[in-house]
């Protein structure tokens, strides 16, 4: 192992944090208080949402949208393969069928058009997603909603601070999600936020998270409820992180430019592709994922991991295809070979390590390391 590892993620957490978090600390307030009110309201104002519902996790606030929407036992929802595997569960959380469609290559968001495609008498909702941050298609995919009748959650659990033209993330369809896990944009440690315009939606979420209550009488439960609430502590590492998120984001935006610039002669040479991030300088960038040639295999992918983990740099395979997922082809009936483009590119994938404040020195060691990997195979 090398002398300085570089890790593949890195929470850009300041002394402003620290001092949040001491400070509420010193309140008798740590759970339902002022900071998650704050943090709601700063979370809707970047969505341009009315409403903000704090919950514990990206997965817990992606499960209260599809309950809210009302989406159970044989509806359908149509979303991506190409994916982290909550968007997936909290369609199967309701025992609600989730229906895969192929992506865009060009994005890696869900092709609008076999989406439309996949719409049936059953289906009730889609669910796209963001992938790494990308805002692509979004506009399309919710007309295609309006068009057909559905509802929409929107998984912007990777794209906080992200536009597509003056919209930004967050903002479209029913519903979205964010998280902040501490690989994200922001951290919260825990933490995920619903954004919303619908008092409806906001309600039985903000009912859902608190155990079904339906007012501040503690024992009075209106409906089968969760504990995903979010404690102060959380809420007020977000809250200081969100009043930070332009800073951070430009120092990633810089972090991915300096890629692009390092890795070059590697997409000159046809070896690697560039991550498909559209609207590059405007962009939310969650990670940064390059993929190998189509004429590399994914064995000569896992070779190069294996590299770069011996030289002590972080990386990652963006994303296993869900589809592919062994307890989801036993409980879906999917196989390999169902999603062609998502499988293509997922077996070529190479999350690079990537976070607020990557130094230019760490990124050469990367590509150097990266480029005599690749050029070995
Ligand atoms: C696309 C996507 N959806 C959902 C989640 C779930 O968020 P969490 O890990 O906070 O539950 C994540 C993040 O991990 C994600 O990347």
């Amino acid at each position: 192992m090398s002398e300085n590892p570089i890790p593949l993620s890195n929470p850009n957490v300041t002394e402003q944090e620290i001092q949040a978090v001491v400070d509420v600390l010193r309140t008798d307030r740590l759970s339902i208080g002022p900071k998650i009110k704050a943090f709601e309201a700063a979370c809707a104002a970047r969505a341009g949402r009315k409403f903000g519902i704090g919950v514990n996790s990206g997965t817990s606030g992606l499960h209260l949208c599809v309950r809210a929407m009302g989406i159970g036992e044989g509806d359908e929802v149509v979303t991506t393969p190409f994916s982290f595997i909550a968007t997936t569960n909290c369609v199967l959380f309701e025992r609600a069928k989730p229906v895969f469609v192929d992506i865009d290559p060009e994005t890696y968001n869900v092709d609008p058009a076999a989406l439309e495609a996949a719409i049936t008498g059953r289906t009730r909702a889609i669910l796209p997603v963001e992938a790494f941050g990308n805002t692509a298609h979004f506009d399309t995919y919710e007309q295609i909603a309006r068009r057909h009748g559905l509802a929409m959650i929107e998984d912007c659990c990777e794209a906080l601070g992200g536009v597509l033209g003056a919209r930004p993330a967050g903002n479209f369809g029913d519903c979205g999600v964010f998280a902040f896990y501490p690989n994200k944009q922001i951290t919260t440690g825990e933490g995920g936020m619903i954004v919303t315009d619908s008092p409806e939606i906001r309600d039985l979420c903000a009912s859902m998270r608190n155990q079904g209550r339906a007012t501040e009488a503690w024992l009075s439960h209106a409906r089968l409820g969760y504990n995903y609430r979010l404690s102060e502590i959380n809420a007020v590492l977000g809250l200081t992180q969100m009043a930070r998120l332009d800073e951070i984001l430009a120092a990633r935006r810089q972090a991915a430019t300096l890629y692009d610039q390092a890795l070059g002669q590697l997409v000159a040479d046809g070896l690697v592709h560039l991550p498909p991030m559209t609207w590059r300088d405007k962009a939310s960038w969650f990670v940064y994922v390059i993929r190998l040639a189509d004429n590399f295999s994914q064995a000569n992918r896992d070779a190069v991991l294996a590299k770069l983990r011996a030289s002590g740099i972080g990386c990652n395979n963006y994303f296993v295809p869900i589809h592919t997922q062994p307890y989801i082809m036993e409980m879906l009936g999917t196989r390999p070979g169902d999603f062609p483009i998502t499988e293509r590119i997922a077996a070529r994938t190479i999350a690079l390590p990537f976070f607020a404040g990557l130094s230019a020195e760490q990124v050469r060691r990367v590509a150097h390391t990266l480029s005599d990997a690749i050029r070995q195979l």
